[in-house]
């Protein structure tokens, strides 16, 4: 079977990420508010997050992992002609946090903007990527999921406080010629969905229009549990019937890490294996469009995921948002 007619295919040539240096175990969390590490880990499987220090912003984040994932790919900057940003807590209202990136990484040509999905901006941003280098337009992209959920969490909410932390994550993708052959290296098929009937469940209380604040991050747990788990694998669903590959020749799962057990259920219910499930939320909570290429990083340093392995990315975010990516790794 072969896929796409385009003659294009984006292949990944490198992942990197970066985590803040200070850590906010459960432990700490229970100095703060009325909670414990049992419950926490109990219903999450996290342990700690990571927080950005005073000053340290979400374009700080972002260029660290992004020179990560340059490193590498063996490229510099002046490689990279398209730069998406995955990300809900932009440095600035304006500019984007992109172009924050770019400028720090002193590129001055191609395009840089920034995508807003919640949790699934980088999943959103690699399926943007991928047509914008399919379509011959761009020939290397930099996405990345970048976040610094600490400035707009409610940190006397026990029922939110708990569950995010901040980071980083960065992929580097590149146009290259293909048969169509799903053997070939690059990204086979994206599903990208949205309905924005949710927005109550989980949004946040402010912004420059609507109140001329940041405001905070709300939530109804039990209600996006319900959805994680109960909807958003249909995405993953579509790419397996549109590639006709199969979950017992799936290689690694790389679900959005917001929760063990929502990534636990979702895999089972897909038929994907537990041993082939990476999960990462343990070392850094929800770090929203940062989690997935958090994980990815982990799971290519540790040489879990090889070159030629099929890789599916998943996730789901705010809105609601949700999407997957296969990759031929
Ligand atoms: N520590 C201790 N107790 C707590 C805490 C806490 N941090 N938070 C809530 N509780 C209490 C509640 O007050 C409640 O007490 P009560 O029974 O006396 O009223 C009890 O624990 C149970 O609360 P529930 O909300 O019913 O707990 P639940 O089992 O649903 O777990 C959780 C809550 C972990 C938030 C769960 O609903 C969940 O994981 N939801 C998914 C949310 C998620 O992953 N969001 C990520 C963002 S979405 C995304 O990334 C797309």
């Amino acid at each position: 079977m072969t896929i796409q007619n385009s003659p294009l295919r984006s292949v990944v040539l490198g992942v990197g990420s970066y985590l803040p240096a200070k850590t906010l175990t459960n432990d700490d969390l229970a100095r703060i508010v009325d909670t414990s590490d049992d419950w926490i880990f109990q219903r999450t499987g996290i342990r700690q997050r990571h927080i950005a220090a005073e000053g340290e912003t979400t374009s700080m984040l972002g260029e660290k992992a992004a020179r990560a994932a340059l490193a590498a790919a063996g490229l510099v900057p002046d490689d990279i002609d398209l730069i998406i940003v995955g990300t809900s807590t932009p440095d600035w209202t304006f500019p984007s946090t992109a172009t924050q990136i770019q400028a720090a990484l002193d590129i001055a040509h191609g395009a840089a903007f920034d995508l807003q999905a919640v949790c699934s901006g980088f999943v959103y941003a690699v399926a943007t990527a991928e047509k914008f280098l399919r379509s011959g337009s761009h020939k290397r992209a930099l996405v990345i999921g970048a976040e610094t959920f600490s400035r707009i969490i409610d940190w006397e909410d026990r029922t939110t406080c708990v569950l995010f932390g901040d980071g980083a994550g960065a992929m580097i993708l590149e146009a290259r010629p293909s048969t169509g052959s799903m053997d070939e290296r690059g990204i086979l098929t994206t599903h990208l969905r949205s309905d924005g009937r949710h927005r109550a469940k989980l949004h946040v209380d402010g912004g420059p229009s609507a109140t001329q604040t940041v405001g905070h991050l709300r939530m109804e747990g039990k209600e996006v549990f319900k959805f994680a788990v109960g909807k958003v694998t249909d995405v993953v669903d579509d790419a397996f019937a549109a590639t006709g590959i199969t979950p017992e020749q799936l290689n690694w799962f790389v679900p959005h890490q917001a929760n063990r057990r929502i990534i636990d259920m979702s895999a089972q219910k897909l038929g994907i294996a537990p041993e082939k499930v990476v999960a990462t939320v343990h070392l850094h909570g929800n770090t929203s469009a940062a989690s997935v290429p958090l994980a990815l990083s982990v799971a290519v340093a540790d040489g879990r995921i090889k070159e030629g392995d099929l890789v599916m990315l998943e996730a789901v975010g705010g809105g609601f948002t949700w999407g997957s990516a296969l990759i031929r790794w």
